[in-house]
């Protein structure tokens, strides 16, 4: 195993557990069915309580909402539905009383059309004609290049104004920046710097492998096998092509050098990385002691828990801190049904699963009470990637409906009025009910990240020892402990070799099997 050449970042734990807070979701204040800055605030101190190092904010910037707030219209702004600035500070204050550090989001691969970049652009303003990415049509008027959006659809939308194309990765709402441009490096540049002097410890990058692309705008060849498909839903073309040109992520790797000049040594920075079949080795390059901390790529996500690929990954990493491990987030339907039953037993066994791997984790809200996927007609979607894609939707708003607090209160605590999405409570209740049971998933949870701590599991180096489709163990050697993790994705009771001679120090089957890993559990046992 190689070493881990990274450093510690000012007041940051090498690999940190990191708490992703969707605001829309969260908590509501104003009264709008929608979650607000001041909510989060309210609630922060049951994020503190996990045992959690950090929270990430999702966005909260200035947006029309077409995706969700990653269409930014004002970068420095915070959006009237979601509060004000004076709001933002009181809740970095907050959680930096409580002992927790605060990571936003960066979206810097492209803004909102409603943005007045993208609004002088369009007029060709002095000093805005480049800002994005404009190309002519080709002489029979078709598009500059075959590349498609990963929504699906192509990547280029025509703008009679200019009577050009503009490139746009994502949705035709959101065209992409022009990052050779140096201006536009200079504008985000300032960005970063205004929201270090607000006090925030991290960032967290959208669509980090995105950023670069052909200068000559060559077509993407078509992947042809499915090795070489980038993840995602067989109906989405995006997944048809090799994305040789539309994405090159050396010269994306290239600015993360450049992103950790203009946030400094000290801060946290995390990079999603979309680049499907080569995730692992591109997140190498983008992660090191002068560029990112950390990466996340979809493997686990797209291509399931299993064994075989957890240990496919962590071959393909090397040391381990550079990845961050995670299994549900905004953009993916929750784990717990994707990957499971949905059952309170299926959620300790995912959460003893990821709180055992060395490196850093990223938990999404509503995980640690075992919040389920919702499945919600059409006319309860906003999400534009769900709506397109019905009847077989992504899933993101299901993975995105509120928090459940409370018991006794109109819409489990999150809002007085009608919450944005329908909501649904997981089975061991809202937060409230699970506080006050010690077989909750919330309190298993929060066993499982006090022991990680307490056995240094973090920073420590894991070896596999069996990797099946549904059986994996592994040892995890930290500073103070040795650690085997068994997980038994299958439905019966398993061996474990050497189990007899082991203590066990974590169990998340509720009726553990002696000498066995009961069914859908996983054990961490003292070696
Ligand atoms: C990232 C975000 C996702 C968004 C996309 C476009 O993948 O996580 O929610 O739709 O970028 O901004």
């Amino acid at each position: 195993m190689e070493a881990d050449p990274r450093p510690t970042r000012g007041l940051w734990p090498k690999n940190p557990v990191i708490y992703q807070i969707y605001p829309r979701s969260f908590q509501d204040t104003s009264e709008t069915g929608e979650g607000d800055l001041r909510g989060i605030t309210t609630r922060l101190e049951h994020v503190a309580s996990l045992g959690v190092d950090s929270v990430w904010l999702s966005p909260f910037f200035a947006s029309p909402m077409c995706d969700g707030g990653y269409d930014v219209a004002d970068q420095t702004a915070v959006d009237p539905r979601f509060g004000t600035l004076d709001d933002f500070d009181a809740l970095v204050a907050r959680a930096h009383a409580l002992g927790l550090r605060v990571m936003i989001d960066q979206v810097f691969n492209h803004t909102s059309d409603q943005h007045p970049w993208f609004q002088k652009s369009l007029r060709r303003e002095p000093g805005f004609e480049d800002m994005y990415v404009w190309q002519d049509p080709r002489p029979d008027g078709s598009a500059p290049s075959n590349w498609i959006a990963f929504f699906g659809g192509a990547a280029w939308r025509w703008h009679p104004q200019r009577a050009q194309y503009c490139l746009h990765q994502f949705l035709p709402c959101q065209p992409s920046l022009n990052h050779r441009n140096p201006k536009v490096h200079d504008a985000l540049r300032e960005i970063t710097e205004f929201w270090l002097a607000r006090g925030v410890d991290g960032f967290r990058y959208d669509a980090v492998t995105s950023f670069f692309y052909d200068p000559e705008f060559r077509d993407n060849p078509p992947a042809g096998d499915t090795q070489a498909r980038i993840p995602g839903p067989a109906n989405n073309p995006f997944t048809m092509q090799r994305h040789d040109n539309d994405m090159l992520p050396n010269d994306c790797a290239a600015f993360a050098r450049d992103i950790r000049d203009w946030a400094g040594p000290d801060q946290y920075l995390i990079g999603e990385i979309n680049e499907g079949p080569k995730s692992i080795e591109v997140l190498r390059k983008f992660t090191g002691p002068d560029r990112l901390d950390a990466g996340y790529v979809v493997d686990l996500a797209e291509r399931g828990v299993s064994g075989t690929v957890l240990s496919d990954m962590i071959a393909r990493l090397g040391a381990p801190g550079p990845l961050a491990w995670w299994l549900s987030s905004h953009d993916q339907a929750r784990h717990v049904s994707r990957d499971g039953d949905g059952s309170a037993r299926d959620a300790r066994l995912f959460a003893a699963l990821t709180l055992a791997l060395p490196g850093p984790v990223l938990l999404f809200q509503g995980e640690e009470l075992g919040m389920t996927q919702s499945d919600l007609p059409f006319e309860a979607l906003h999400d534009p990637f769900d709506r397109t894609y019905w009847p077989d939707p992504p899933g993101r708003d299901g993975a995105r409906t509120p928090m459940v607090w409370e018991d006794d209160a109109p819409n489990y605590g999150f809002t007085s009025a009608a919450p944005w999405l329908p909501m649904i409570c997981p089975p061991d209740g809202p937060a409230d009910r699970q506080l006050s049971n010690e077989g909750s998933v919330l309190q298993f949870y929060r066993t499982a990240l006090r022991k990680r701590g307490d056995l240094n599991l973090a920073d420590g180096r894991i070896e596999v020892l069996l990797a099946e489709d549904r059986m994996f163990i592994a040892r995890i050697v930290s500073v103070s402990d040795t650690v085997v993790l068994a997980v038994n994705l299958t439905d019966g009771p398993q061996d474990v070799p050497y189990a007899g001679t082991l203590r066990p120090a974590l169990q998340s089957a509720e009726q553990p099997v002696s000498d066995q890993i009961a069914p859908r559990s996983a054990i961490w046992y003292h070696a």
